[in-house]
Parts: structure tokens; sequence; C-alpha cells
């Protein structure tokens, strides 16, 4: 994680951009001309719209203290943020945001493969901007509806060098995207960078385990994953059980019910933890953990994170042990 900022902070709308069919950009800069916090590539903010909560990786150019970028595109099954930035929301109004907060960082590899689907973009187009900085060769696979719904296209292209290819991939044109093809190509010193729809993520990182490269592959989710009573770790929950949450920190011991979120019992007894999404997806409820047998829901931590221990989102994540000892 990098650069997070907890504190909320008013910026101005700049500027809107109709980046392509259904998606607009967004410039935000300090209502006095201030420098915005740092951020790194895969970096997302909150904004808070109309009573919402919502993460939008930042698009722009990191280099620039200036103004944040993000990308909105008007989604059917949005719960309402991306319709309010499409209908509501214009230069000159004032947004609540928060973060910047990094769960998605391009860690060092030889080469990447970044794997996009539709608005997916938004964080991978930073990144592999920033790979070839660092001088490393890329392919990026940009997958979408059609061309005209695809924003981002030509900047991508602009990115494009001997070494760093760019293939855009509309499904009216070519169909779906070839993902076998994509993944039984990836340089042996390769990472894979996925961010787009949960059927993308799902098929990519399917192909990655098919060919043994679930190591080297790192993933964006747009929101949770389905409900279905099994962790994100993948193993079957079965009933939910009640544990006890000790926060030490506090002197304060909650029982967390079988249809409760911790975050919520922390609530009720006053122990108060931040939270945005409340759906395992944007980090902001990270607590660190004293003692307990986790059982992780999230789709924010990495393996390491999990096997490490030291920490849980408690949105999502439950206990499997009766006791969960938290630093709080
Ligand atoms: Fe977003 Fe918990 S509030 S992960």
């Amino acid at each position: 994680m990098s650069g997070a900022s907890q504190e909320p902070f008013d910026l101005l709308v700049h500027r809107m951009t109709w980046e392509a069919t259904d998606v607009l950009s967004v410039d935000l800069v300090h209502p006095q001309g201030k420098p915005l916090p740092a951020w790194t590539p895969g970096a997302h903010i909150d904004l808070h719209l109309d009573g919402l909560v919502r993460q939008y990786s930042l698009c722009g150019d990191p280099a620039d203290p200036a103004r944040y970028r993000v990308a909105v595109l008007n989604d059917p099954a949005s719960r309402g943020g991306s319709a309010y930035v499409h209908r509501a929301l214009r230069p000159g109004a004032s947004v609540t945001v928060r973060g910047p907060r990094n769960h998605f960082e391009l860690a060092d590899a030889g080469a990447y493969v970044f794997v996009a689907g539709g608005i997916g973009v938004t964080p991978l187009l930073t990144q592999a901007r920033e790979a070839g900085e660092r001088g490393r060769p890329w392919e990026f696979w940009y997958a979408g509806r059609s061309r005209a719904s695809m924003a981002f296209g030509e900047e991508l292209g602009q990115l494009a060098a001997a070494d760093r290819t760019v293939t855009l991939h509309p499904k009216d044109e070519h169909g779906r995207l070839d993902l076998d093809r994509v993944l039984t190509r990836v340089p042996a010193d390769a990472l894979v960078y996925c961010c787009g729809p949960e059927r993308l993520t799902s098929a990519v990182r399917a192909g990655c385990a098919a060919l043994g490269l679930l190591d080297r592959l790192r993933v964006e989710h747009f929101a949770a994953a389905p409900a279905d009573g099994n962790g994100a770790d993948g193993e079957g929950a079965g009933e939910e059980r009640a544990f006890e949450v000790e926060c030490v920190r506090s002197g304060v011991t909650v029982t967390v019910g079988p249809d409760e979120a911790i975050v919520d019992a922390l609530e009720n007894v006053g122990v108060l933890v931040d939270a945005s999404c409340r759906d395992g997806v944007c980090g902001t409820c990270e607590v660190p953990v004293l003692e307990g047998e986790l059982d992780h829901r999230d789709m924010v931590l990495s393996d390491a994170e999990r096997a490490a221990g030291d920490t849980v989102l408690v949105c999502v994540s439950r206990c499997r042990s009766q006791r969960l000892v938290l630093d709080l």
C-alpha cells in the first residue's frame, strides 16, 4: 500500500471529458491550487457521490501533483455512483475524496502482460506507462464491446514501441479475446496484471491456474465476488458461526453474530473503523490482527498477505477460531 491519506478532503471538478461511449473522465483539482497527495500506478481514490462512496482507479499522470483523473463508466448495473457522475456531476462542483490508496502496485518484473476488459483499462494504463519508464517490455491486451466503447485506446497506442505492443480487441469485430493465446506466450520473467469485469478476471485466473502461472497473476477487482457462502480463499464456509472479537487497545470485547459484519459489531460498541465499499474491494477497513484464525473474504489482500495473517478486512472477512484479537 502507498500514499494513503485517511482524512477526506474536498476537490473541485475541473473538467469532464467524453472518452468513449458511456465513459466520462473527471479531472479533479484542489480548490486553492495546492498539490494533491502523491500516488503510484494502480492506486484508487474514494469519491463521495450523493451519499455513496465509490472507488475509482487514478488514470492520469502520477508525476502531475495538480490533478487527479478518474474515468467513470455509466454502468446500468451501477448501484448509483456512476449514474450520479454521468447525470448530475458537472465541472465546478465540489467532491469529497479520500485516498489515494494502492492495493494494486506494479511489482518489479522483467516484463509484463496486461489484460484489460472495458473500464478496467484505467489502472493498467498507468501501470503500462510506468513499466515503459522502467525500461521493461510489455504486451497490452485490451478487450471491449466495440471500438467506440473503449476509452484511452489512442493514449495506449502512443505508449507502444518495438518491445511494447498494444492489441485492441473489440468483441463486435473479433469475438472474444482468446486468453489461451495470450497466456501461453507469457514470458518466463513476466507478471500478468488483469483488471476488468468478473467474467474476464475469473477466466484469466482459471487460465493462469491451468498453466501454472497463478503466482505471477495480479488482479484488480471492480466488485466483490458473488456472495455464495464461500470465502475468497475458495473454501466453503458452510453455516456461519458467531465469534468474539477483542480490541486490546480499546479494552472492548464484542460477539460478532453469524449474519453480522465485524465492522458493524465494532461500531455497535463504539469502536469505529473507517469503511468505504463494505464489499471487500477497497481496502479501507484493513486492521492489524494479533491473534485468531482468519477467514479472508476480501478481494484485496495478496496470497502472501493472507498467509502472513497480520491484517484483516473487517467489512467482509470472518474468523474460524472462537476469538479474534485486534490491535484496535
Ligand atoms: Fe472496502 Fe472493507 S470497506 S474493503
